[in-house]
């Protein structure tokens, strides 16, 4: 199986704040209940960031523990990329306020890449584009959100959801043959644009006293719809992945998908008819992370030595937009 983009992963990080939300959080002020939210979320706890931290803040800290993973300073990178839907402010991007952060005395471009819960593996595609046509030797790759900002106190059914944290990577050319990104798809259905959503604060409905009073500036989900086309939409993909490489679920040593639901994550699993060590899940501790999910699940799964050089992992996200990715790259 060719290589379609020669990259390999030099290192990587992330960062969850130290603040833990525990289910009973909500069932005190909310008619919800921890045995609801883990039975049909699979949501134990999740992590929320100090009031004095912004998604920049994580975004730093993941970001400079891959550059310390890989051996190298923010210096020796040429590009920083940052996966958020939750950026610090309307603009600039994200990754400039991480680029300064970082300290670095390059003025390498930084910029963010807006494609919610996939934001990490389309910015990963951004990466490796980048690299495969020259233009960068390495590139910054970061998925950093706060959704707990963004989601709705009063809203039963998306506040249970989400969690802060983020986890990043440094991505460089591979000169080894076999090792890269074999298979990559990237998709999006806009018609279900508003499938998830934050209405206002943007140029369709700019902030105003009425769009606060409206709540208009939390998240809405039509979560159901979400849910069946998410399902359906992973198993697409996944048949896609193995068809086109030729690959067995059995050939991959790990698959790592956004956490979204610990539902939707088992029929995917059951489907492929890979045991549950084969699948990276942390949406018991961390709930939704959004762009940060895969990133936070690369980085725990090459430290505790379960993923080494020559294995084969699948990633897949499914997010607003409704966008995806997958991909299959061998380490
Ligand atoms: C949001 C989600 C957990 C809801 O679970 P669900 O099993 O689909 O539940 P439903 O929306 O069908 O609601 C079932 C019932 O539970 C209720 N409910 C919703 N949230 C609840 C909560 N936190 N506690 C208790 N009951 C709740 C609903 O009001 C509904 O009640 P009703 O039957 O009286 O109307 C689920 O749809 C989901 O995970 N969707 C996908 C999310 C996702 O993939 N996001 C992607 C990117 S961010």
């Amino acid at each position: 199986m060719a290589v379609q983009f020669p990259i390999r992963f030099l290192g990587t990080g992330a960062y969850v704040p130290s603040g833990i939300r525990g289910n009973d959080y909500f069932s005190n002020y909310l008619d919800t209940s921890d045995e609801w939210i883990r039975t049909r979320t699979g949501i134990h706890e999740r992590r929320v960031a100090a009031p004095d931290q912004a998604t920049s803040d994580l975004g730093i800290r993941a970001a400079q523990q891959a550059l310390d993973d890989a051996g190298i300073g923010i210096d020796d990178v040429d590009m920083l990329i940052c996966a958020t839907a939750t950026g610090d402010h309307q603009f600039p991007a994200t990754a400039t306020f991480i680029q300064a952060g970082l300290g670095g005395t390059r003025e390498i471009p930084a910029f963010d890449v807006s494609a919610a819960c996939a934001g990490f593996l389309y910015a990963t595609t951004v990466a490796s584009s980048m690299i495969t046509s020259g233009m960068a030797k390495r590139v910054l790759v970061i998925g950093a959100e706060t959704l707990t900002r963004f989601a709705d106190s009063e809203d039963r059914t998306t506040v249970i959801l989400f969690g802060d944290g983020a986890g990043a990577a440094v991505l460089e050319r591979s000169i080894e043959p076999d090792q890269g990104i074999l298979h990559c798809e990237l998709g999006c259905d806009g018609t279900r644009a508003d499938s998830i959503i934050v209405h206002a604060g943007g140029s369709r409905h700019p902030s105003s006293e009425c769009t606060v009073a409206e709540r208009m500036h939390f998240l809405r989900m039509r979560g159901r719809e979400v849910f069946k086309f998410a399902v359906h939409r992973l198993q697409i993909l996944i048949d896609n992945g193995l068809a086109a490489t030729g690959l067995t679920p059995q050939d991959l040593k790990l698959v790592i998908p956004h956490q979204s639901n610990m539902r939707i994550i088992e029929s995917a699993r059951e489907r492929m008819g890979l045991p549950k060590e084969k699948v990276v899940v942390n949406i018991g501790r961390f709930g939704n992370t959004s762009a940060a999910s895969v990133p936070i699940g690369l980085n725990d799964a090459r430290r505790d030595g379960t993923l080494n050089r020559g294995d084969l992992v699948l990633f897949v996200a499914i997010g607003a937009g409704l966008v995806w990715c997958s991909m299959i790259v061998r380490l």
